[in-house]
């Protein structure tokens, strides 16, 4: 489906939050598949075994890792810098579930940091490699457990703070912008979509109070099937649920969609 060259023939591939329990399985399906891997990670022993594990099951010896805090800009944009090559495949997967509010250093809550702008970052900073590399495909891990949106306090400033109602919002967030960034990246051949995963059970979900009952590889089937499939390759700016197209009731707010991104451009 992309542009082969010599060293990976079926592209590259960047997952982030490769160590967690879908980001290793779906950075594990795409090496299976040939693409060149690199996963995003924060945790460097972490990373490391993911990238052993993934080579030893899959014999792809094209993955590696880069240790990125996908919840800071400057660590995003410096990845983005030291890029080597071509970037086909961008999955966003990344995020967290802190029982306590909690910021980044820059002072932002974390879960919007992480989850919402985090997703909007990496596709900012690397939509240039991207367009060169077209056709690309953005994949936005998002979920159906969605909502509570509140764009006059993303932050959780005047709310209080409750952890499952911060990853709602984020999640629907995470929904609302694929529309916007998929209109911004059409012209240049890159699609973007939205899916839920599957329920997995993962640090995330138990800190919301949840177990899971499918597994990894059942959670990493629709984002790889987005970034991969013939099926879906003129899809843009669509959300996903078990590889089946939904409506999504979210995307469907143009003026909120437009001002989030809005808010989101301006950290
Ligand atoms: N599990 C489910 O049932 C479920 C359902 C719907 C949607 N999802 C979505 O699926 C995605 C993956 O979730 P999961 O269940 O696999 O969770 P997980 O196992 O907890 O994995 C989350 C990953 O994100 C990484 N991460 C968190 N903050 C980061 C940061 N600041 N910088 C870099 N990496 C960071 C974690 O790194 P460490 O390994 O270093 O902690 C971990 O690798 C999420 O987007 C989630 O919203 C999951």
């Amino acid at each position: 489906m992309h542009t082969p060259t010599e060293h990976n023939p079926a592209g590259v591939a960047l997952v982030t939050g490769a160590t967690g329990a879908i980001g290793r399985a779906i950075a594990r399906q795409l090496a299976g598949k040939g693409f060149e891997v690199v996963l995003v990670c924060r945790d460097q022993a972490r990373a490391e075994r993911a990238v052993q594990e993934i080579r030893q099951a899959t014999g792809n010896e094209q993955v590696r890792y880069e240790l990125v805090d996908v919840s800071r800009r400057a660590a995003i944009q410096a990845l983005a810098d030291r890029w080597p090559g071509p970037l086909h495949v961008l999955v966003n997967n990344a995020a967290t579930t802190p029982r306590e509010r909690q910021e980044t250093p820059e002072g932002i809550e974390l879960q919007f940091a992480t989850n919402v702008l985090g997703y909007v970052w990496m596709t900012q900073a690397f939509s240039d490699v991207l367009k060169a590399s077209a056709p690309g495909r953005v994949v936005n891990v998002a979920s159906y457990w969605a909502g509570d949106l509140d764009i006059d306090d993303l932050e959780f400033k005047q709310r209080g703070y409750n952890n499952g109602q911060a990853y709602r919002q984020s999640k629907q967030a995470d929904r609302m912008l694929t529309v916007a960034l998929a209109n911004e990246l059409q012209p240049d051949r890159v699609t973007v979509n939205a899916c839920h995963p599957g329920d997995v059970n993962s640090r995330l979900s138990n800190n919301l109070g949840f177990g899971g009952h499918e597994s990894p590889d059942q959670g990493a089937a629709t984002p790889v099937w987005l970034a991969t499939d013939p099926a879906v390759r003129e899809k843009t700016g669509k959300y996903f649920e078990h590889q089946r197209e939904m409506r999504d009731r979210f995307a469907e707010n143009k003026l909120e969609m437009e001002a989030l991104y809005r808010i989101c451009l301006g950290y």
